[in-house]
């Protein structure tokens, strides 16, 4: 599996978090930016991220922003992209079951990095369940289509 991930400002702490756990999952990862913490626009990092993955140049997207709220709003108007806001661990789980997301929403402003890296283990380790999920989906990207 090959990640992008991606952060503003408010959000790169964690990000560089997160590069650790999938330094340990042996996960490969691109880094998109942001490179510190000074002042940026979030959706020059959620674009690139949610097009790798539109693209099929990688299989999945992380972002971090405050709140995630930018970067999950940014990254859903790519076509392709199925990006699940999450801050819990319930949720990391069964958006990978039941609506195979492809791109990872956090805000290091609602959570701590012990959590957040949590999250993105269950969110890479979790298969997509498919079955009646699949159908779902996509009724879900038919609406892209007809856009
Ligand atoms: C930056 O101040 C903040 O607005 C951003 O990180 C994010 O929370 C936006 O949704």
């Amino acid at each position: 599996m090959k990640v992008a991930i991606g952060s503003d400002h408010a959000g790169y702490k964690i990000k560089e978090d997160i590069k650790e756990v999938m330094d340990d999952l042996n996960i490969q990862y691109e880094d998109v930016g942001c490179d510190c913490e000074d002042s940026v626009d979030y959706p020059d990092f959620a674009v690139p991220v949610a097009e790798k993955v539109a693209k099929g140049e990688v299989d999945r997207g992380i972002l971090i922003c405050g709140t995630g709220i930018g970067m999950s709003i940014t990254a859903n108007k790519v076509d392709g992209v199925r990006c699940a806001l999450v801050h819990d661990l319930f949720s990391a789980k069964v958006t990978r079951l039941h609506n195979d997301s492809n791109v990872l929403a956090m805000g290091e402003r609602i959570i701590g990095p012990g959590l957040a890296k949590e999250i993105t283990k269950v969110w890479l380790e979790t298969e997509f369940e498919g079955g009646r999920h699949q159908r779902r989906v996509n009724k879900m990207m038919e609406v892209e289509a007809k856009a």
